[in-house]
């Protein structure tokens, strides 16, 4: 997956503001860069739906991941460039649907069941960068997500056990690359850490935790209880996330060239 930049957004939590980090940091890619978000949750509040406002599209990540049985028994995939949906100028998404939840029990039994996505957006012919919404947990989708991108941003709950989560994350990483036969890992850039619901001491001893152990932050994004000032707010902090994984992308790059 070099010729495209493809970050997951991977967590191991629920509720651990992954979407909404999707939608923010999506934003504020497309004002320099064409960006698809690739929706692969398939509960209702997920970023297609709560975060965009579409609902029922007629084609989703379903149709892409398997696709629709034709006459021989088998499945015509559709390619992902004809499912995407341009919600902003530069900002497209690939949305989901619950029909994926099926797809995923159906990728168990295949032989691609590890690399369908990445087979996916190899074919997409399009200079973007991708940010996949990956669902909670370590499931057949999320492992797609994780064998199909460069980087991995955890978003995280401002909690004190918050590196537990993200532990496991990182952790499978190596595993992931092993048992799909890739050449690379894909780099864990760090994390962004939600505030929401939590007061300002857990917040703090979230952050302290994880530079314990040694996770880098790129954002950490405050809670707003009201609703008016939340897009602002929002917008603001997962901005300067969003440069500072600039910084992290560049960074890596220099090391490996
Ligand atoms: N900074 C914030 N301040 C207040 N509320 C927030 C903030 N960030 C997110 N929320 C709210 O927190 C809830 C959970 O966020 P979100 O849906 O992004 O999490 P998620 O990790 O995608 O969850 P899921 O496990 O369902 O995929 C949402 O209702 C969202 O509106
Ligand atoms: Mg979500």
């Amino acid at each position: 997956m070099t010729n495209k930049l493809v970050i997951s957004l991977a967590k191991d939590k629920g509720g651990s503001t992954g979407s909404t980090a999707a939608r923010y940091m999506a934003k504020e890619i497309a004002k320099e860069y064409p960006c698809v978000v690739i929706d692969l949750d398939y509960q209702p509040r997920n970023v297609t739906r709560e975060h965009f406002g579409i609902e029922d599209p007629d084609l989703t990540m379903a149709d892409v991941l398997r696709g629709n049985k034709n006459d021989d028994g088998g499945y015509d995939k559709v390619n992902l460039k004809d499912i995407l949906i341009e919600v902003s100028p530069n900002l497209f998404i690939a949305p989901s649907s619950r029909k994926l939840k099926s797809i995923e029990q159906w990728l168990n039994e295949e032989v691609t069941k590890f690399v369908a996505l990445r087979m996916a957006i190899s074919k997409l012919d399009m200079k973007c960068a991708i940010l996949i919404d990956v669902p909670t947990g370590l499931g057949t989708l999320s492992i797609n997500a994780l064998t199909a991108c460069n980087y991995v941003i955890s978003p995280v709950k401002a909690d004190p056990n918050a590196w537990m989560d993200l532990g496991n994350v990182v952790n499978i990483l190596p595993d992931i690359q092993a048992a799909a036969n890739l050449t690379v890992t894909p780099v864990h850039l760090g994390c962004v850490v939600g505030a929401y619901r939590a007061d300002w001491s857990r917040h703090t001893e979230c952050l302290r935790s994880l530079a314990y152990h040694n996770y880098n932050v790129l954002g950490s994004i405050p809670m707003t209880e009201s609703v008016t000032r939340r897009d602002c707010v929002l917008t603001h902090h997962y901005g300067l996330a969003v440069q500072k994984m600039w910084e992290a992308i560049r960074r890596d790059r220099k090391c490996q060239s």
